[in-house]
């Protein structure tokens, strides 16, 4: 279960962001155009976070070693990174999203609709770049895939 979790968790962090990269390509390209595939586009890029702030909570909670809260976790980079700043980033992130996917949803005209996902979308898309434990940030142990 453990290493289930934490691969899904690892694996899906593509789809996320292939789905925002998507979304907010398609927001520039269609600007004039809004149909059900572009609803459901954006849709499924938000519900693809959704799923990951589920899966997220389950590893923080129950099953990751790397959030641990012992005395002086603050100044050891990875424990903060995943105790704090991973979750308050993602978090974050993923507010935004569905702030932007509601606000659109709420317009009328088909380009205020792409804009308001091209807004919100891509501050979410550079805060989970930005928030990723990539590989290359060895101290955060974090994998590929
Ligand atoms: C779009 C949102 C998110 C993305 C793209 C994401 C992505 C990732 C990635 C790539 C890893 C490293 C996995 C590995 O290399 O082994 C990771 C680890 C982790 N994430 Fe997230 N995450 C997201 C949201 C969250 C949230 C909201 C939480 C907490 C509520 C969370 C909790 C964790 C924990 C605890 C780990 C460490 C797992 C372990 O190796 O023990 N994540 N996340």
């Amino acid at each position: 279960m453990n290493t289930f979790l934490t691969s899904m968790h690892s694996g899906l962090r593509w789809i996320v962001l292939l789905l925002l990269i998507y979304s907010i390509a398609n927001a520039i390209i269609r600007r004039n155009t809004y149909e059900k595939k572009d609803r459901l586009l954006y849709m499924f890029t938000m519900v693809s976070m959704h799923i990951q702030l589920l899966i997220g909570l389950v590893l923080y909670f129950f099953i990751s070693g790397k959030v641990t809260f012992h005395p002086g976790w603050i100044t050891a980079a990875q424990h903060r990174f995943y105790g704090m700043e991973h979750l308050v980033g993602m978090i974050l992130a993923i507010a935004l999203v569905t702030i932007g996917h509601i606000a659109s949803k709420k317009q009328i005209e088909s380009s205020t609709k792409h804009k308001r996902i091209l807004v919100w979308y891509s501050i979410g898309l550079i805060l989970v770049l930005a928030f990723i434990p990539w590989p290359f940030r060895t101290v955060l142990g974090g994998h590929w895939y």
